[in-house]
């Protein structure tokens, strides 16, 4: 095998040790000069002054340098490549950074009267509607907080549809074999039994779907949760016929649109037989947040189901102006204080607004075709077992490797993703949907230096295993710190102050 030239990010072992910011305090220094006393100077009583809370003291600029040394430490979507599968962890526009941190947007009170909030509204009808449209579907809830919480609700809505028409006995809800875990824990939490239905090579087993539906009786099923693209980050192909077995059965069909960055613009999930469905817009419009952070889980559904949606629901009077809905008898209720969350669908809206038609259906089209581009030029050293170009087999904007010849060689995966870091790359999703697997979505905004760098990068470490292994093992090499006992560091983690 070649040697290939990867270039390594400077080593950041070179680098002092960075003091705990108590450590670094300077007697009698202060970042701000107070103006002079122009009133009467009252002591504090005694009793009042305690002992002191011993803050550090500091210049502006050695606060400043001390955050920053620490935040350069990071691995961030803004410095690294960052492809972890299933979180769309592309590039934030700043323009929607700014849109929402707008004084008129972040200082707004959630209780405040309708008419002093009509720009605010006016944002979130538009958003609303714009995702109907996106959906294909008849109306849209922006309430829930996150993508569990989209399944959640949305399962909620099912649940009341059927318990209106006299159908309370459809409690059990499928899900593929490859699902996230929210999908589980929202019908558990929801009351609903999950019976699981086999995938093959990342579709729907046709037959299985139909086996388990006649052992738990059309009568008892409520809805097919279906992740599409599925997680294995390939296209359901038979997605409609799916959806007819599913209604056949008298139940809805469930869409998991965490992978909507796969079809925005171009596959509207109305279209191929879905009933209700969420959107991640933290992934799919902005607002990355892998591992963490504000995000948002509105729901789209059918007009059956739109009666049922959370109150309160943004509306447009027929004058034009706009307000919230609270009135709507057969409403599950509020599932979420106040609105939404607000700041994220400012950015979803930004988003949505700045890209159009057009570029909503660039985004999907780039999206996989870089998924494409990476898998391809890798294949011959990463194992792909769902990916066959010369059999009309593609990925969608993920795709699923497991390096089974890498790994016989002496490596584990941990091993593989640290020395990723030694390169500057963030790993990808690990062990997920299949064991000894890497999920990596490199999303639409990266350019092709970014995703060549990558491919020289596994390739590298490829030629590191078979001619220098304990480079790998003992990965990563360059990081501030060596590798860390993960789990002792979530079950046991010791806290300083930095
Ligand atoms: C396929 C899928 N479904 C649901 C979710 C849950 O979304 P959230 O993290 O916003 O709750 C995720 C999150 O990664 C996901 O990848």
């Amino acid at each position: 095998m070649n040697t290939i030239e990867v270039v390594q990010i400077a080593s950041r072992r070179d680098r002092p040790t960075e003091p705990l910011i108590f450590e670094k305090h300077v007697d009698r220094t202060t970042g701000v000069d107070f103006p002079p006393l122009d009133v009467p100077e009252i002591g504090v009583p005694e009793e009042l002054l305690g002992s002191g809370i011993d803050l550090p003291s500091f210049g502006q600029h050695d606060v400043m340098a001390h955050y920053t040394h620490l935040s350069d430490r990071n691995f961030s979507v803004d410095g690294n490549f960052y492809p972890l599968g299933s979180c769309t962890m592309k590039h934030n526009p700043r323009i929607n950074e700014w849109g929402a941190s707008l004084p008129g947007f972040a200082c707004l009170h959630p209780l405040q009267d309708e008419d002093t909030i009509q720009g605010a509204l006016r944002l979130l009808y538009e958003t609303r509607t714009m995702l109907e449209e996106i959906a294909g579907l008849h109306e849209v809830s922006l309430q829930p907080a996150a993508g569990a919480h989209g399944e959640f609700t949305a399962l909620k809505v099912i649940k009341a549809y059927y318990a209106d028409h006299g159908q309370s006995g459809r409690t059990v809800v499928l899900a593929a074999d490859t699902a996230h875990g929210t999908n589980l824990a929202s019908c558990t939490m929801c009351g609903a039994t999950v019976e699981t239905v086999r995938t093959e090579h990342g579709q729907t087993d046709l037959e299985h779907l139909k086996e388990v539906i006649s052992n738990v009786g059309a009568d008892n099923l409520a809805a097919f949760m279906i992740t599409n693209p599925s997680t294995a980050g390939l296209f359901d192909v038979n997605i409609k016929e799916i959806a007819d077995i599913v209604h056949e059965s008298g139940a809805m069909l469930y869409l998991d649109g965490a992978n909507m960055n796969a079809m925005v613009g171009r596959i509207r999930p109305g279209d191929f037989g879905t009933d209700a469905m969420h959107f991640n817009t933290h992934k799919t419009f902005s607002t990355p947040h892998g591992g963490g952070g504000p995000g948002s889980g509105p729901i789209a559904v059918t007009e059956v189901l739109a009666p049922y949606l959370p109150v309160p629901q943004v509306m447009m009077a027929n004058n034009g102006s706009f307000y919230l809905d609270r009135d709507r008898e057969k409403s599950i209720g509020k599932v979420r204080s106040f609105i939404c969350q607000f700041g994220v669908l400012v950015r979803c809206w930004a988003y949505i607004s700045a890209c159009g038609p057009n570029g909503l259906r660039n985004v999907s089209e780039t999206a996989v075709l870089n998924a494409n581009y990476l898998a391809a030029r890798l294949a011959d050293l990463y194992s792909m077992p769902y990916f066959d170009p010369q059999n009309g087999k593609f990925c969608a904007h993920e795709f699923v490797t497991v390096p089974r010849e890498l790994l016989d060689k002496g490596v584990t995966l941990i091993d593989i993703a640290k020395r990723m870091i030694d390169y500057g790359v963030h790993p990808p999703t690990m062990h997920w949907p299949v064991h000894d697997c890497f999920m990596v979505e490199p999303t639409e905004t990266e350019s092709k230096a970014a995703l060549d760098h990558f491919v020289d990068v596994m390739r590298k470490i490829a030629s590191e295993i078979s001619l220098d292994i304990e480079k790998v093992q003992n990965a990563p090499l360059e990081s501030d710190i060596a590798r860390a006992d993960e789990v002792a560091a979530a079950r046991k983690p010791i806290l300083t102050f930095t």
